[in-house]
Formats: structure tokens, C-alpha cells, sequence
């Protein structure tokens, strides 16, 4: 899908700084990385204001939204980053997958502006973005590890060689871990976005007090499932009245997390053993659920292994990993063709 051209940029790329730009789903960020790769801005606009009421990211909408403020997040991001075009040597921006309207808007305003200023520009796949947020604040992290992946649209678990070629070592077979925190919360009157909400409430409550199911898929791959899971979440919830769910929904949320984040962690150890590795990086938005990092933090310290888990700020979309992931394909001479549109599965893996 994606082609590259090699007409006025066939020279090697020289590192300077560079503009990411991210538009997949329903944040419109950009980013300004320094020649070494430093962050020097990172502004995000979430649109959860306009798809709150609808309890999910409404397409066109987003689109819409991401149109409307694309402009000015990136001259604020080139502001607080103190950079000039003149200044910029490169581009990077989201090709993939995500929303198609809404990856439509990153992508013209990238070639737009890679073609005005006379710069390449990459396209990067959202999860090699993800994935590069592992090393921002962590530079000297090794590059051969196991990486879960756990946002939104995937629970992916990787064994990445120090080439940055990444083998499959399992996937989730029904929802993603995001959808899984999404939908329990939803089950839960939390509101949207979910996951965030749940965890709050979940620190409130007794993770022991309701028991609830954990899959095992045994096909000899890392899988995961929370169907299962959601499905006893609805049967918990269905025969309670509002008061009973009002007692005990804090237990509920604590319980229901503990079982998706212990599912995460014991998959994430088993691929560590399988691959006789001792470096996990967990990657994507779900990465930042307290339970999770304290959960990992644990395991990590116990069985002596290296963990790399971004802060806060480059957990859920933004667009310094894309700018992050854009470098490492700039200088592997990777560059975006005009014509080049956006895809909207992972059905090639893209990494
Ligand atoms: O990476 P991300 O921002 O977007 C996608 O690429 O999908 O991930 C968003 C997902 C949502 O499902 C959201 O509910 C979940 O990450 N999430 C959390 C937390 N913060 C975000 N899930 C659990 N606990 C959190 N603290
Ligand atoms: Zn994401």
C-alpha cells in the first residue's frame, strides 16, 4: 500500500527536526522531536466533548473535528517548540489504520506541507508509533524485547529483533483490551471514555469481593479473549437493581479490571519465557491503567526483568511516537509517495 518515490529526496535523509502529525481516530496531535530525537513539543486535542453523548467516536464527526483544528494544533505545536518551517527537515504522519475520514485529514495536510517546504515525509502505521513511545523517555531500553501492544483497537503481544522486524506471538480473538475496559465501563454507567473512568473507580473498590472468569486459549499461540469476561460482567449486572449496582460497582469495576489486566500480565510473562527474553515493553493506550503498571512493576522486579511502560503522556494517542516512528523511517530512506492513501486495518501489519 504503502509506495515510495525517489525523485527529489533519492539523497539521504539528514537529521534534523521533525514534525509528527496524528489524526487515526478522534486526537488531533502534533509533535516537534529535535536532530536527536528529543520531544520538544507534543499538543493533543481530544474530541471526547463531541462523541461523549453518543457513547462512542462518531466517524464524520471526527473528521469534521480533526479539520477544523488541525491548523492550529500544529502552529502550536511548532510555537511551544520554538521552530520556524524553515526549520523543519522532515515530516511524519499516521497512514494507518484508523478512521479513514480521519486519517484522510493528517495525511493531505502532511504531503501538503511536506511538498511546500521541499521535505520528505513518512508514513508511519499507528502501532509502529505506539511501539516507538517505548524508547522516547527510555532511549537505552533494549531494542530486542517483547512488546505487548494493548489499546483501543489491539491486544497484540511481539518478539522485536534489534533489526525492528517483529514476529506475531499472539492476539486477542475477539475484542480488543481498550474495548474490553470500554464496554465494562459502559455496563457500569461510566460514560465515555471507559477505561480511564473504570480504573478511577476501581481503586475504590475490592478486586476480591466478586470473582470473575479468566480465558485460556490453549491453540500453542500468546491469544487472549474477553469475551468471556464481558459476557459475566452483563450477567452480574443484569439481575442487580440500581441500588445493589450502586453498592457495588466500585467492587465490580475492581474485579473486572484485576481479571483483563492479569490476563495481560501473564500472557506478557509467558511470551518473556517463551522467547528467553528479559526486556517487555507495554505500549498503547490501555498502558495507562494504574493497575497495570502496578501490576507489571511487580512482576518485573521479581523475575528481574527490564520494563519499559511510557509516562502518561505518550500512553494514549499522540503524536510524538508517530514523529518518533517517522525518524527511524526517514533514516531508513522510507518515504511517503503523494498518492499514497490511508488504510484502515491492520490486515498487512504495517510494522
Ligand atoms: O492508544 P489509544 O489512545 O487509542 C487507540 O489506538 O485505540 O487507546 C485508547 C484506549 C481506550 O479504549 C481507553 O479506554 C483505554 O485506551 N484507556 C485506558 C486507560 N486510559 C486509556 N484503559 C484502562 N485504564 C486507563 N487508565
Ligand atoms: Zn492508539
Amino acid at each position: 500500500m504503502t509506495q515510495t518515490y525517489q525523485t527529489a529526496f533519492s539523497e539521504p535523509w539528514v537529521s534534523g527536526p521533525i514534525l509528527g502529525i496524528e489524526t487515526s481516530c478522534d486526537e488531533t496531535a502534533a509533535s516537534v522531536l529535535s536532530a536527536q530525537g528529543t520531544v520538544l513539543s507534543n499538543v493533543i486535542s481530544s474530541q471526547h466533548h463531541v462523541h461523549e453523548r453518543f457513547g462512542g467516536v462518531v466517524p464524520e464527526l471526527a473528521s469534521r473535528a480533526h479539520v477544523e483544528n488541525i491548523d492550529a494544533i500544529v502552529s502550536c505545536a511548532m510555537e511551544k517548540a520554538g521552530m520556524g518551517w524553515k526549520d523543519l527537515t522532515g515530516l511524519a504522519v499516521t497512514e494507518g489504520p484508523g478512521l479513514a475520514g480521519a486519517l484522510l485529514v493528517g495525511l493531505n495536510y502532511a504531503k501538503t506541507l511536506g511538498y511546500a517546504l521541499g521535505i520528505p515525509v513518512a508514513g508511519v502505521s499507528h502501532l509502529q508509533g505506539h511501539i516507538a513511545s517505548a524508547w522516547l523517555d527510555n532511549p537505552g531500553f533494549p531494542r530486542s524485547c517483547v512488546l505487548l501492544v494493548v489499546s483501543g483497537g489491539h491486544s497484540h503481544l511481539y518478539r522485536r529483533e534489534n533489526s525492528g522486524d517483529c514476529e506475531l506471538l499472539g492476539c486477542t480473538r475477539d475484542d480488543a483490551a481498550g474495548e474490553a475496559f470500554d464496554k465494562g465501563a459502559q455496563m457500569l454507567g461510566l460514560g465515555f471514555p471507559g477505561g480511564p473512568a473504570l480504573d478511577r473507580l476501581a481503586q475504590k473498590g475490592n478486586s476480591k469481593a466478586i470473582p470473575f472468569p479468566r480465558s485460556i486459549i490453549k491453540n500453542g499461540r500468546l491469544d487472549l479473549s474477553f469475551s468471556g469476561l464481558k459476557t459475566a460482567l452483563l450477567y452480574k449486572v443484569q439481575v442487580l437493581d440500581e441500588t445493589s449496582i450502586e453498592r457495588q460497582r466500585a467492587d465490580l469495576a475492581a474485579g473486572y479490571q484485576e481479571a483483563i489486566v492479569s490476563m495481560l500480565v501473564s500472557r506478557a510473562f509467558a511470551a518473556l519465557r517463551q522467547s528467553k527474553l528479559a526486556a517487555l515493553a507495554v505500549v498503547g493506550g490501555v498502558s495507562a491503567n494504574s493497575r497495570l503498571r502496578a501490576l507489571l512493576q511487580e512482576r518485573a522486579e521479581e523475575e528481574q526483568i527490564q520494563l519499559s511502560i511510557p509516562p502518561l503522556r505518550y500512553c494514549t494517542d499522540n503524536a510524538a511516537m508517530i514523529a518518533a516512528a517517522g525518524r527511524e523511517a526517514l533514516q531508513s530512506g522510507r518515504r511517503l509517495s503523494l498518492d499514497a492513501e490511508p488504510y484502515t486495518s491492520l490486515a498487512s501489519l504495517h510494522l
